[in-house]
């Protein structure tokens, strides 16, 4: 077929920690003997009283379980910061830049540089006023802030004393927080008085006040002054955060956690119902948050590291905070957006910080892409050595421009597929070790075993298109959907038997690489942003003039997918413009601007088989504009519908 293929460059392959016989014989050992493997590699972490038992899994309904370095206790925020403090107390942590950068006129506002000295003693003040408000060991504390460091402060906090944190993006509305709220039962909120993203502010304490009418639970918000805006406060509840901390003791010794304790809740859409709370425990995650910034980053301490996810994903959790800290690195913290003021942000970022690694998303990528090389090639970028890219699949000609524009034909690509799920990357190259081909995440990382199995479940060998299974456990997998151990099971083991499935297709190459092709269930990736199609069609049907809703995906050359919602009306509504702009408006504001729909087409009906069943396959036909073989629609109840999805479709 002729597809490029980047060889390891020398001077990676030559000072690699891991070079390709390296990668080959870590990963025999780690898929024939992974007790042995993942106890030498446990090692890694400080542990106050050190595991015996490895391995303790299955996938089978009979012993389900998951449970790995289970008699060990840990706890995270030591290993994030305690265990650095001899060594590297006064190297810089975490490297924040503001929404906007300084100006040229010495106005603006600095970035700041916290020491992990520093950044310890914030976190022992926050978890002591964390106790002081009650908060116990296994308590849910819920996060909506945007992108500073008091973020990583919050979270390092709460694994200090054992509480869970839940991380809500700070682009949610009021009504998606509340939700998760009171779906872990939350009875305390950590926000700010606003956010700042693109010049623009973001009314989050305002959305906290909104959100917890609906939840009586709540008796406190700790509220940080980002903007000194003017906003409500409640006496008895709200705490102003920077005066509440500066009256703790900036000593709190670690609690002991114990490896299967729980870390963290992160809510996040699936084919049906409600997001549900992925929770994560301590120790395996730990390990395969380290292991894997180590490794598919190839870090070295001392080297400047970016990733440019937001802490409300799971990428910003294992990649911005608990990775990198645990490894010692000064992880950039970036509290703003690819294009604001203009299309240099990232580069001239990367200039005024010397960044040496920088991981982003390929839909920032090909929006900057789209503005021209120049706001690139103005910049200098010489310190980059390696670019990464995470979230959705990146088109070959993304990666191509992200190789030579961006990283000037010089920088390895690491393309890492994982999910929140699974805590880290699984699938990715690793920079010293793997041949580059734009578009595949390549191979499996140490002690992932991965499959491709038929819609029936059979196996299938070699170089072939399949849905994607793991067939065994790792360390950093979730736990368990909160409140819900059932739905756990359900949802990802199963589809097929002793396996778990990840929703997503993909192919296997002759050379054993494998390429995602996409969710193969009722999600769709917008932006790197996961939705469900069932959580925009219930708030489009939850509108007072809406009768159904059918959403699927659509291409779309920024965001990668794009939302295109059927609508069907109540009778006596005439749906015309305004009604498109109202209900465009109800989806931003019942779960935020993400969930922004890109096309509503009003039908007269919905494509459904005589069983009341909507025929979903043809509406996503229409959503990929492939219309013509809609395949067999004699089983429809009333045919004649399509007729008028096909005449009226967008494109
Ligand atoms: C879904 C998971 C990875 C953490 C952030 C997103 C898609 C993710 C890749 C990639 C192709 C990718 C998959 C996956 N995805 N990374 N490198 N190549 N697809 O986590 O929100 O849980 O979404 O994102 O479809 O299932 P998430």
């Amino acid at each position: 077929m002729g597809e490029a293929v980047y060889p390891v460059p020398s001077e990676w392959a030559q000072n690699a920690l891991v070079d390709a016989a390296g990668y080959d014989e870590m990963y025999r050992q780690s898929v024939e003997n992974p007790e042995a493997f993942w106890a030498e590699h446990g090692q890694r972490l400080d542990w106050i009283k050190p595991f015996t038992k490895v391995k303790n899994t299955s996938f089978d309904e009979a012993d389900f379980g998951i449970r790995w370095f289970e008699d060990g206790t840990l706890n995270l925020s030591a290993n994030c910061l305690d265990r650095h403090l001899a060594t590297r107390g006064d190297a810089i942590a975490i490297l924040w830049e503001p929404d906007g950068p300084m100006k040229a006129d010495g106005g603006g506002e600095p970035h700041r540089e916290i020491t992990y000295r520093q950044l310890h003693e914030d976190v022992c003040r926050f978890a002591n006023l964390l106790k002081a408000k009650g908060v116990q060991k296994g308590e849910r504390v819920t996060i909506y802030l945007p992108m500073v460091p008091e973020a990583a402060v919050a979270m390092l906090a709460c694994a200090r004393i054992g509480a869970i944190h839940s991380i809500v993006f700070a682009g949610f509305s009021p009504d998606a927080l509340a939700g998760r709220i009171t779906d872990c039962d939350s009875r305390i909120v950590l926000t700010s008085d606003e956010g700042l993203r693109g010049g623009k502010k973001v009314p989050l304490k305002a959305n906290v006040d909104e959100a917890l009418k609906q939840c009586p639970g709540v008796d406190t918000v700790i509220m940080l002054r980002r903007t000194g805006a003017d906003v409500g406060f409640v006496e008895g509840r709200d705490v102003d955060w920077a005066s509440a901390a500066a009256q703790q003791s900036a000593d709190c010794a670690p609690e002991e956690i114990g490896a299967e304790d729980p870390l963290f809740i992160l809510y996040t859409s699936g084919s049906t119902g409600k997001p549900k709370g992925v929770l994560h425990t301590t120790g395996g995650y730990a390990v395969w948050a380290s292991m894997t910034h180590q490794y598919v980053f190839d870090y070295r301490p001392g080297q400047i590291y970016w990733c440019a996810a937001d802490i409300g994903w799971v990428t910003g959790h294992s990649y911005v905070v608990y990775g990198p800290l645990m490894n010692g690195a000064t992880t950039v913290m970036f509290e703003g957006v690819p294009n604001f003021p203009d299309a240099s942000r990232f580069w001239q970022v990367v200039d005024k910080f010397k960044v040496e690694i920088f991981y982003g998303a390929p839909t920032a990528l090909r929006a900057l892409m789209r503005e021209g090389d120049d706001w690139v090639t103005k910049t200098s970028r010489a310190s980059l050595r390696l670019l990464g890219s995470v979230g959705e699949p990146i088109n070959p000609e993304a990666w191509e421009w992200y190789h030579k524009v961006v990283g000037d034909s010089r920088c390895p690509i690491v393309d890492t597929w994982w999910q929140t799920e699974t805590g880290g990357a699984m699938i990715t190259p690793l920079p010293g070790a793997t041949p580059l081909k734009p578009g595949s995440a390549s191979r499996p990382f140490f002690g992932v075993k991965p499959a491709l199995l038929d819609n029936d479940g059979a196996l299938l060998e070699g170089a072939t298109d399949g849905c994607l299974v793991i067939t065994d456990s790792w360390p950093g997998q979730m736990r368990s959907v909160w409140g819900d151990h059932e739905r756990f099971f359900q949802t990802y083991f199963s589809t097929f038997k002793g396996m778990y499935f990840t929703g997503d297709g993909c192919r296997r190459d002759e050379d054993g690489y494998y390429w995602i092709t996409g969710r193969i269930d009722d999600v769709i990736n917008v932006s790197g942003h996961r939705m469900g199609t069932a959580e925009i069609e219930s708030a489009l049907v939850a509108h007072s003039k809406v009768a159904e809703a059918a959403v699927v995906g659509m291409p779309h050359d920024i965001k990668g997918q794009g939302i295109y919602a059927f609508v069907t009306c109540n009778v006596e509504v005439e749906p015309d413009e305004a009604l498109r702009r109202e209900l465009v408006a109800w989806v931003r504001h019942e779960i935020g601007p993400i969930a922004t729909p890109d096309v509503i087409q009003f039908a007269p009906g919905l494509p459904k088989t005589r069983s009341g069943k909507i025929m979903r396959r043809i509406l996503r036909k229409i959503g990929e504009n492939d219309v013509s073989n809609l395949g067999d629609t004699s089983t429809l109840a009333d045919p004649s519908v399509v007729d008028h999805l096909l005449k009226y479709r967008a494109f």
